[in-house]
């Protein structure tokens, strides 16, 4: 492969993120309902599921076609057994240019204390934490397993201690559920080199029930850190990015490193699928074009029936350059069954 290769938008493949299990051990309203992940969900059995050689094995074709960074995702991927073996083996790839990839985990923080060294030691360089309130009844509301803020802000402190940094904050922002918290998230995360990011809640998947009336545009969000905060904007880290940065100014009105930044992920009243070079992986190992995608392609077919690196590397590109998802573009203009249609994948089997 070159690494070259584009969709029929035009969009590279950077980002590969790889969901490593379907369970979690929360029980998000907007992600994981209890009403529908029960004690009789049906999660995958186990021989579905990739193994941990087949995964590095596909993301050593990724990477050959261009991708730079590897996050493993769920569920919640810190349930998987003996993670850190995988982070292991794919820290020991390489990208096209003979880097080593940006690999990194979406995780709710539940596990990470007790997990962080062993993370960082296998190669993991850095981890994003989903943290919704800083208040406990509304954190335990919203994870609905009665799981406490303090555990999830001891992890946080442990894999900064060990070095897995820049740490992210992700907070899902639900109007009337959590937005009282936006002011004293920041509040907490300033100065911290912690970077705290608002997420537009999104309709994914189809169990969320989700509706505008609970979204809270990005605007807003901005609109009332305002209040508090004087933030100037920054540029874009890197092209296709999903948050838009902005700095907490120091006295001169210029932005201080030493107070952060916050991020802004405003996937329903900004889409930005015009530069989307995500692929995901699913935990049985189909691939996804878009979070919002009605089907995957089944790699773990090709794996299992034989194919070489060669055969799996043609395959990818085709199926790449066959992309011509935007799903958060165009969402406006489809009729509400589509919106809604039961086929569409859960965020918890994608990873986000
Ligand atoms: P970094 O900036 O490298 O930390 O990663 P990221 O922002 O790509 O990944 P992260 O998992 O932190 O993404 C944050 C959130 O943005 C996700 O949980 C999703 O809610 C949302 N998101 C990420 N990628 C996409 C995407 O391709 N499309 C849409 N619509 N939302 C996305
Ligand atoms: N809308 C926006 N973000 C979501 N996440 C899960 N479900 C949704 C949704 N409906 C986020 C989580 C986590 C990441 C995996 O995805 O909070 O940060
Ligand atoms: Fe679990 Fe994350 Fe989904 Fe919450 S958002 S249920 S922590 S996978
Ligand atoms: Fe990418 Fe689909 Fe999200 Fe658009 S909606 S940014 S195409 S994953």
């Amino acid at each position: 492969a070159t690494g070259l290769l584009l969709d029929a938008r035009q969009r590279p493949l950077r980002d590969l993120r790889i969901s490593v299990t379907d369970r979690c051990n929360f029980r998000c309203s907007y992600c994981m309902p209890k009403e529908v992940f029960g004690n009789d969900y049906p999660y995958l059995p186990h021989g579905d599921l990739l193994t941990f050689e087949e995964i590095t094995r596909l993301a050593k074709v990724f990477l050959a076609h261009g991708v730079r960074k590897i996050r493993l995702t769920g569920g919640e991927p810190l349930l998987r057994k003996n993670i850190e073996r995988l982070v292991e083996q794919l820290a020991a790839l390489r990208t096209v240019d003979g880097q080593t990839p940006e690999l990194t985990l979406t995780t709710n923080g539940s596990l990470l204390a007790r997990k962080a060294r062993a993370l960082r030691d296998a190669g993991l360089q850095r981890v994003t934490v989903s943290l919704d309130a800083l208040d406990d009844d509304v954190f335990q509301r919203m994870n609905d397993v009665g799981f406490p803020v303090r555990d999830v802000l001891h992890g946080i402190e442990v894999a900064q201690a060990v070095g897995l940094a820049p740490i992210k904050v992700n907070m899902v922002v639900k109007r009337g559920t959590n937005d009282d918290q936006i002011v004293p998230m920041a509040r907490h995360f300033r100065g911290t080199g912690i970077v705290l990011r608002f997420i537009e809640y999104m309709d994914v998947g189809s169990s969320n029930g989700w509706c505008m009336d609970e979204v809270l545009p990005s605007a807003d969000v901005l609109a009332r850190l305002q209040q508090h905060f004087a933030l100037v904007p920054l540029q874009p880290s890197a092209p296709g990015e999903t948050a838009e940065r902005w700095g907490y100014a120091g006295e001169h009105g210029q932005h201080d490193p030493a107070l952060g930044e916050i991020g802004l992920i405003s996937s329903v009243t900004q889409a930005f699928c015009r530069d989307c070079n995500r692929a995901r992986l699913s935990t049985e190992g189909r691939l996804y074009l878009c979070l919002f995608a009605e089907r995957g392609y089944d790699l773990r077919a090709l794996l299992r029936g034989g194919a070489d690196d060669a055969e799996l590397a043609s395959a990818i590109a085709a199926i790449w350059q066959g992309r011509h998802d935007r799903y958060s573009e165009i969402r406006a203009t489809l009729p509400p069954e589509t919106r809604r249609s039961a086929r569409r994948i859960e965020m918890s089997y994608i990873g986000g």
